[in-house]
This record gives C-alpha cells, structure tokens and sequence, in this order.
C-alpha cells in the first residue's frame, strides 16, 4: 500500500510502499540512504548492507529518479533522529525498489530555496523549480487560502459565477489585450482588465452576492507586483453601503491569517483608516507602510485609504477617473456629480486595502443610477456615441430595477506574496511571466501559422524586433 513520506510515524514495523523522487543520495561504506520525497515532504530510506542486489540498485539512483520503495517503517537510532521533520525519529529499511522514470542531471538543484539560481533558468524548466519545498509550499498555500476564501463566502450567502474571458474592449484603464474573431471578421474581443461589468449586471441579475477567483488580463509593464495575467478574489454585494463592504472583507482578511498564518500577528484590529489626503500628506504616497517591526517577518500591517479624488486633470488637459468609472461619488458630491460641476472636488467612495505598503484590493460603491454613470463619463470627455457603443448595455441595465450595489477586489497573488514573505508576485504563481511578458517555458508569445493568420484575415507588418 503506497503511503505519503509524512505518515510513516503510523506506520511503524509495518510494511509498506514510497513513492516518489530521490531527492539525495548518500553512500556511506556498505550503508547507502536516500531521501525520498512526495508531496508531503521526505523520509529517510535506508538500503541494509546484507542485500546485496538490493545496495547494488540503490547504488545507481541519481536525484530526481522516480522510485517505489518497499520496506518495513523503523525507529531510528536515538542519536540519528532528525528533530526538524516530523517523521524525523523514524525510517524505512527498504526490501526492493522500482525505478518508475529516470532523469538527466538537472540544470540545477532543486533542494535548496533556488535563490542562488538566476530566474530565466528556473522559468524555463519552471516543472523542475517548482519541485523545490519553497515553492511547493507557496503553490500549496495559495490552494490552502483559496479554500478558506470559499468556504467562508460561501456560508455568507455569496454565489461563485465566472464570468467571460472573451469580452468586450473599453476604454476603462490599463490596455486591453485583443482576440480577432474568426466568425466575426475584423472584429476583437478583449480579455478582461477585472469582471467589473458583469459582475455590477451580475447585480442587475438579482444574484445579491457575487464573487469569483477571477483571472485578469492587463496589457502593462510588468513588474514585481505586476503581472499581465494575475488573479483577483472578485466580489460584489447588492443593497449594500461602504461599511457593510469593508466589514466582510476586514473580517474575511483575518479569518485567513488566524486559519492559516496563526505565527503571524495582525497590528492593529479594527484596521486603521486614513483619507488618501492624511496619507499623501503623512507618508508621500496612498499605500503606507504602517509595520512598526519592519524586521520582523510575521508583522501584518493593515489599512484602509479613503476619501480619493474621483477625477483628476489627464496629460490633454481633461478630466480621468482616479480608480473606478463605475464608482458612486460619497453621497454629498452627487449633486455636483449630476451638474458636473466642482468636480475636481469630488470624493468617491472608492476604499483601497493597503497591507505592509502594498496595495493588496480596491472597491468602492457603485452608480446604480443611470444618469450619475452618464455624468461620470461625460465629466470623462466621452461622447454621447462613445458611451452608446462602450457602455450602453451597462446604462439600459440600470433602467431595470438595479439594487444599490458595491464589492471589491483583492490581488490575490500581492497578498499570498505577503504572507509567504516572498519578495515579488512570480513566486507564489505557478506559472509567471517574466519581466518582458513572455513565458519561457512554453516560448509564448510565438508566432502563429500564415493558415491561422489568413483565416482571421490579418496581416502582420513585419516586426523591427527581432524575437529571442
Ligand atoms: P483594481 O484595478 O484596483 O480594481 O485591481 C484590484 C487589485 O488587483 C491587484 N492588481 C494586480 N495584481 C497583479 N498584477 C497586476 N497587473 C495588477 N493590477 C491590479 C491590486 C489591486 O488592488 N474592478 C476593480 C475592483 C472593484 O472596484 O471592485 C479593480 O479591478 O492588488
């Protein structure tokens, strides 16, 4: 019976089955160990001198060999105990094994942490980097979070609905990334900068809780808190006010850090608050770090930022939104909202969560009236066409009976950096794309056959670039 490397302590004087990776090797004299490692960690597999054949075997396992090992579980000698793993005081004494799959020497080690190793190396056998416990663990915590997000929305009246990859381009921050569309000739969906459309029709819908672990698309520079593709936890909430919306994240947020980071200590319960003003003032930018032990790894510092300016001046002179074209003003600027006047004045009711100087989530009430989205588009320059054809079908939702509304969105991998104290987002996505947007793995993007190019009817200039 094949068991996992952490449950050999049950197991003891008993026969059983590993299987997994040679992660070392050691011969001494006669004796030859090896470390075996599974999913849930390594066990230490002793191969006794008197059989021959047996040592033999075990002496032409090289690390990363695929192996089932059959032996009785033992106690270790005393002095032999390894107090650093749980299974540490015991081991296996093998009585056969099977190699199941070979492996080259690898391009590097994956028993250490891999920060000795350049990155363009590791993203491109990322299979191989992401064996190393580091990222195992990171990999594995970002499932743990995933379900206690779940789990607690769900027993909160909240509905788990994906919405659309393939949707519509507008105009609402970063770039959009296009898709042509075959039946459609000449015609583009967009990959979705956030869900924030459908899930405020999602509203209109009569769903009254949305969230989703949705996946986005920003066409940006990347960074180390940035990524093109990245995840949100998605929510949105109907007859709802801005309290209402921060109280069941700040509740969710430390739901996650007592279930699975109890080392970890939050600052300051209820989270503190300042406006963007006390904060641009205080600290010269709207996500401080509030950390009084900046050292210590386990200090989680959270606030919320309130109070931003709903628009500011854009490079032409005109007026742009601050976060959110969907946003409600605070309720004592919709008047001017409406009249579209004073408004460099005008506070939305947009609340970032801030969290050791990251910006780990944003949200704000929404405009569930039609004519307050209207005026902020208007304020925007848009013109009665261009709101017509990019936000029609948000304006003739609203003429149907749509509750107040709001919600939020967390960056799921900013935060999991956080807790897992790694430096940068790449390390807690399986996946990543490197700082130029590609991934090394696959070798995407690449180009595409002239068959595919000519059924969507497009015709690539030629490149000045030339690709790696
Ligand atoms: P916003 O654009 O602020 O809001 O995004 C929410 C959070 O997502 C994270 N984030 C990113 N993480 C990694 N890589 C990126 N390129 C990236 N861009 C953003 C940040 C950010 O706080 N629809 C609204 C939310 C709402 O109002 O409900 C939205 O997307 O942590």
């Amino acid at each position: 019976m094949r068991i996992y490397t952490e449950d050999i302590v049950q197991h003891d004087g008993k026969e059983i089955e590993l299987k997994g990776w040679v992660d070392t090797r050691r011969d001494h004299g006669k004796l030859i160990f090896i470390d075996l490692r599974d999913a849930k960690g390594i066990a230490q597999v002793v191969f006794p001198p008197h059989d021959k054949e047996l040592v033999e075997q075990a002496g032409h396992l090289r690390p990363e060999w695929v192996v089932c090992v059959r032996g009785t579980v033992q106690k270790r000698p005393a002095n032999m105990e390894n107090k650093n793993v749980s299974n540490g005081a015991y081991e296996i004494s093998a009585s056969g094994i099977e190699i199941l799959s070979e492996s080259k020497t690898p391009p590097f080690s994956v028993t250490s942490d891999g920060r000795e190793i350049g990155e363009d190396g590791r993203m491109r056998y990322r299979y191989l980097d992401l064996r190393r416990s580091r990222m195992q663990k990171n990999i594995r915590a970002r499932s743990n979070v995933n379900a206690v997000m779940r789990n607690f929305l769900n027993s909160k009246n909240f509905v788990e609905i994906e919405t659309p990859i393939l949707g519509k381009s507008t105009p609402e921050g970063a770039r959009d990334y296009l898709v042509p569309s075959r039946l459609q000739t000449g015609l583009w969906y967009a990959l979705p900068q956030a869900p924030q459309q459908y899930k405020q029709l999602l509203m209109a819908s009569g769903m009254e809780r949305y969230y989703q672990i949705a996946r986005c698309f920003r066409d940006e520079d990347t960074r180390g808190d940035r990524q093109p593709e990245f995840t949100q936890l998605d929510l949105e909430m109907s007859f709802v006010e801005r309290e209402d919306v921060m109280a069941i994240n700040e509740e969710l947020l430390i739901h996650i850090v007592k279930t699975l980071y109890p080392e970890k200590k939050i600052q300051e319960i209820p989270f503190p608050r300042m406006t963007y003003r006390e904060a641009m003032e205080r600290y010269g930018n709207d996500r401080p770090d509030l950390r009084k032990e900046k050292d210590d790894p386990h200090s989680l510092a959270f606030s919320w930022i309130v109070d931003f300016p709903f628009f500011e001046k854009n490079n032409e002179g005109g007026w742009t939104f601050t976060h959110n074209p969907f946003s409600a003003p605070k309720s004592q600027y919709m008047d001017d909202l409406l009249k579209q006047k004073n408004i460099g004045e005008i506070l939305t009711s947009q609340y970032d969560i801030v969290l050791n100087g990251w910006e780990i989530g944003g949200g704000s009430i929404r405009n569930h009236r039609p004519e307050a989205l209207r005026a902020v588009l208007s304020i925007m320059g848009f013109s009665e066409e261009k709101i017509e054809n990019h936000f029609g079908h948000m304006l003739q939702a609203f003429e149907y009976g749509t509750p107040p509304h709001g919600g939020i969105a967390w960056g799921l991998d900013r935060l999991l950096m956080i807790l897992e104290n790694e430096p940068n987002i790449r390390e807690v996505i399986a996946f990543p794309k490197t700082g130029d947007g590609r991934d090394l793995l696959m070798n995407a993007p690449s180009e595409v056959s002239k068959e595919q190019l000519e059924e969507l009817r497009i015709e690539v200039k030629k490149s000045t670039k030339k690709h790696p």
